[in-house]
């Protein structure tokens, strides 16, 4: 089958609602890329299937062959997924998405659908553990170049830009210290070279930031935060221009197979109905709470981007709606201490996931940043006092009173 074909039958049978761009975020969020079956559910339905039948054989041939639309295998597309997809995509103001099982899924096809032998990347250092091995050790192996820059010293993106420099990768606010990295500089940069530039969104969710508006030409998320954001499924995303999904995305997924199940993408439909009430009030909770903990004698630093304190809070301003859910923070006695604060916790539980309804904190120098060596976790500034809180949607009270009591037996 022709490429021009396989995309026209992976966007399958659901046609682009015109007016479904006009709406309001609030009303994309509830409605957008909805597809009623014949039954008229009021709810998305889940079309939990992993084929498709047809009503003759020239009826298969021809939506392989891409003549006619529809399905053809949930590997490819199916309609619930198609629907996330849709939704993700208003939500974004992206042309279109392609949703994938996990948001290591989405960053790994994101860069592998457009490198080759030859090419060259540039990476911001502070970046989630998975997405440097994916920059430092697994794309090295197919020939892949690459040069780690400190993403907030726009200078360095400049000086590391090379004749076969193709992609410029960062996270923004970076995972765990909160870094904010100046999306239109990094793009004009990119852009000047004709390389790319990708975004991983997933710290202020596609509610608090939209890189796009900032020049990114590609957003990759970790649905499993805060578009789930309740803790239930794995999930990811990517968006682009339509030209990108087609030409690069769709085939390089529809091949090497890393397909989101219709049942994640379903309760991920319901996840972004809630998603832009919930970030915000978890971030209102962060916010109080980072205040709360910023002049406590046991903590020496806190990192929260709409703070005064924080190095980059003016672009925080100008690039998110709010600070996000995540504030960082660093205690005085070190590894020791910060493990007595957890375990004297009851209401946080302690847990490297984020996003979720429930708050919870992981030491990220014993998890999610394990694997680096201990030197490059010290460069990231990740110290064995730091502590990564997600801030959920409790009663803010109880959650003061639950990290006031826990510093007190620290
Ligand atoms: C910034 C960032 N990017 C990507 C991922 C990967 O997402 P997933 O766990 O859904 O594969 C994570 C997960 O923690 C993350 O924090």
């Amino acid at each position: 089958m022709s490429e021009q074909a396989q995309n026209k039958v992976q966007k399958g049978a659901i046609g682009k609602k015109p007016s479904a761009k006009q709406w309001r975020p609030a009303t994309q969020a509830v409605r957008g890329g909805a597809n009623r079956s014949q039954f008229g559910e009021t709810s998305e339905a889940l079309f939990l299937t992993s084929g498709y039948v047809y009503e003759s054989a020239e009826e298969a041939e021809a939506r392989f062959a891409g003549e006619r639309d529809g399905f053809v295998y949930s590997r490819f597309a199916n309609p619930t997924v198609a629907m996330f997809e849709e939704r993700m995509a208003l939500l974004e103001g992206a042309d279109a998405a392609k949703a994938t099982a996990t948001g290591m899924a989405a960053v790994t096809a994101a860069l592998l659908c457009q490198l080759s032998a030859g090419d060259h990347i540039i990476a911001s250092r502070a970046m989630f553990g998975s997405c440097r091995y994916i920059v430092d050790t697994l794309l090295p192996r197919f020939g892949v170049e690459f040069t780690y820059v400190d993403g907030c010293n726009i200078d360095q993106w400049q000086a590391a830009m090379r004749s076969n420099t193709k992609v410029c990768f960062l996270e923004t606010p970076s995972n765990p210290t909160l870094e904010i990295i100046d999306l239109r500089a990094v793009a004009d940069i990119a852009h000047g070279a004709e390389a790319r530039l990708v975004v991983d969104n997933v710290f202020a969710s596609p509610v608090l930031q939209k890189p796009m508006t900032f020049g990114a030409d590609i957003v990759v998320y970790s649905a499993t935060k805060h578009i789930d954001g309740q803790g239930r499924c794995m999930g990811g995303a990517i968006l682009s221009d339509a030209g990108f999904i087609e030409d690069h995305v769709s085939n390089f997924l529809r091949q090497t197979g890393p397909a989101l199940s219709p049942f994640n993408a379903w309760v991920m439909l319901k996840g972004l109905e809630t998603m832009d009430l919930r970030v915000r009030q978890m971030s209102r909770n962060a916010s109080e709470i980072a205040d709360f903990l910023a002049d406590h004698p046991k903590l020496s630093k806190i990192f929260y981007p709409e703070r005064k304190d924080h190095p980059q809070h003016a672009l925080a301003a100008a690039q998110m709606e709010m600070g996000g859910n995540i504030a960082t923070f660093e205690m005085t006695g070190g590894k020791q201490q910060a493990f007595r604060f957890l375990n004297s916790l009851s209401i946080i539980d302690i847990s490297n996931n984020l996003g979720d309804a429930k708050s919870l904190i992981t030491h990220p120098a014993t998890t999610t940043h394990q694997r680096l060596s201990e030197e490059v976790r010290l460069d990231l500034g990740v110290t064995p006092g730091m502590l990564r809180l997600s801030v959920g949607l409790e009663d803010v009270r109880d959650l003061k009173e639950d990290l006031g009591q826990a510093l007190d037996l620290a």
